[in-house]
């Protein structure tokens, strides 16, 4: 057996997983047919499709130099890097093919049939017959132009992993990629209105138009979600597994809508979710599988940037944008964190992950060394968080700074709780992020009321 082929039981699996979602998305064709089952059962052959097509890709993205170095392991080797393209081809694949599911009895009923439309059916009628988990015709538009964003951003991811762009050129990479869904959200949507929390109302009436603000705050966050994945990486599997971990917690606050009585004015939003994320956690379980401590492949840029333009993209379309920010929370605390870093106020090496120290095989805090003294302010500012113990500092014999931990939240969390394996500390990470998402579900929930009217639960 080569490296780049499946064992025996991996095929087994691989292969019954696929028959056994065959066999149920056939079965959606009988009768109405159920666009959610068929959504589970095709991000089951999303899941066995990538974890095959990872494994024997492999030695040709080496081949072709997208490999990269593990760093934080004792025999430093190559492994196949950008891996996230595949699972990102696969993605896009599947969600077009899944086209028809949602869509196919709102095109048969809105026409005479057989493709002629110049006799087109009472909108009563088309409405009446609407079933749950059918969408109108005029949703395509969205669903499209959310393709069309998801590829642009790939073409960049992958752009930018072949020719490794400088950060702060690369930062504004995914602004691009939203265009299609802004255009789109511009001729369909149009809602730029904002609902204002009660206590401000006397002063700004109970809706407020951002107007061209709203485009700038969709962009803003279209730029913000795959970027803040990006930089909270570096240790094995945590690329994929943070994503994973905000995917299902989305899936879950999505299915709380599911639950509500239908018709719902917020039911559509969510099942449109529903349809994009179920085939990512198909796809990124397998990638994950493959990357998962110790890693076989590195996710590359790629990755990074599809999985946030997949969660901007159902955030923005969906319209809940401010609860997908609340399970972005270590992502933005890590973003806020590595400020000093990002904006150059002090020194951002090519690389900020932990460092592997060989002889006890642990991660610990790695460091930026302060060659010329840090200016007074900068020095003042250092110690404060130092006192705050929120970033460790070593002195010299003379008081001056020499070192300073870099500041990312892996770096903190090694400088909080002392050195760990590289898998501890993802595992802990995640379970951290798992439980600020909930929290943050929570809250949306249960305290919107104190500042809302309603929830809109
Ligand atoms: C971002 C971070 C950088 C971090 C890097 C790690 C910022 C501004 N940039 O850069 O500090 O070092 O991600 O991914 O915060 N690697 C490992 N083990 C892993 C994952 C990656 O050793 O588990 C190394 C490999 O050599 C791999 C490289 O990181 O080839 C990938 O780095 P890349 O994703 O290109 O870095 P950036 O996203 O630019
Ligand atoms: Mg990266």
């Amino acid at each position: 057996m080569t490296t780049a082929s499946l064992s025996n039981t991996e095929s087994l699996t691989l292969l019954s997983l696929t028959i056994a979602s065959a066999a149920i998305i056939a079965n959606t064709f009988h009768g109405d047919g159920e666009p959610l089952v068929a959504s589970v059962a095709l991000s089951g052959i999303a899941f066995s499709a990538s974890y095959a097509m990872i494994r024997w890709l492999g030695p040709t993205f080496m081949k072709a130099g997208l490999k990269g170095v593990d760093m934080s392991k004792v025999h430093k080797k190559e492994i196949p890097e950008t891996m996230g393209a595949v699972t990102a081809v696969v993605y896009l694949l599947l969600i077009i093919v899944f086209i028809p599911f949602p869509f196919y009895k709102d095109i048969v009923a809105a026409t005479s049939g057989g493709g002629n439309r110049d006799v087109v059916l009472e909108v009563e009628h088309v409405q009446h017959g609407r079933l749950l988990h059918r969408f109108p015709h005029s949703k395509l538009a969205s669903y499209l132009s959310a393709i069309l964003s998801l590829q642009s951003i790939c073409i960049l991811g992958i752009g930018d992993d072949l020719f490794d762009i400088r950060w702060r050129h690369k930062f504004f990479i995914p602004a691009f990629a939203s265009i299609p869904i802004l255009i789109v959200y511009f001729v369909d949507f149009g809602v730029t209105q904002i609902v204002i929390p009660i206590p401000l109302q006397p002063y700004l009436g109970e809706l407020f138009d951002l107007g061209i603000l709203y485009y700038a705050y969709m962009a803003a966050i279209a730029i913000f979600c795959p970027n803040s994945i990006n930089i909270l990486a570096g240790i094995n599997g945590i690329e994929v597994s943070q994503s994973l971990v905000i995917a299902l917690l989305l899936v879950m606050n999505d299915s709380l809508y599911l639950l509500s009585p239908y018709p719902h004015p917020a039911t559509d939003s969510h099942l449109f979710s529903l349809y994009l994320l179920l085939p990512f956690i198909g796809v990124s379980l397998a990638l994950c599988c493959h990357n998962w401590y110790p890693a076989r492949v590195f996710v590359g840029d790629t990755y990074c940037y599809f999985a946030g333009m997949v969660f901007a993209v159902v955030g923005i379309l969906g319209h809940f944008s401010k609860t997908l920010l609340l399970l972005f929370v270590p992502q933005i605390f890590n973003f806020l964190y590595s400020a000093p870093q990002l904006f150059h106020i002090v020194r951002c090496p090519r690389h900020r992950l932990p460092r592997f120290n060989a002889r006890s095989g642990l991660l610990e805090p790695s460091v930026t060394e302060w060659q010329t003294p840090p200016k007074p302010i900068i020095s003042a500012g250092l110690r404060a968080l130092h006192q705050l113990h929120l970033l460790r500092i070593t002195i010299d014999a003379r008081g001056v700074i020499t070192e300073s931990t870099n500041f990312t939240l892996l770096n903190l969390w090694l400088v909080w709780f002392g050195p760990k394996r590289e898998d501890r500390l993802a595992k802990e990470i995640l379970l951290m992020q798992f439980f600020c998402g909930l929290t943050g579900l929570f809250v949306r929930h249960r305290l919107a009321l104190w500042i809302f009217k309603e929830d809109n639960l």
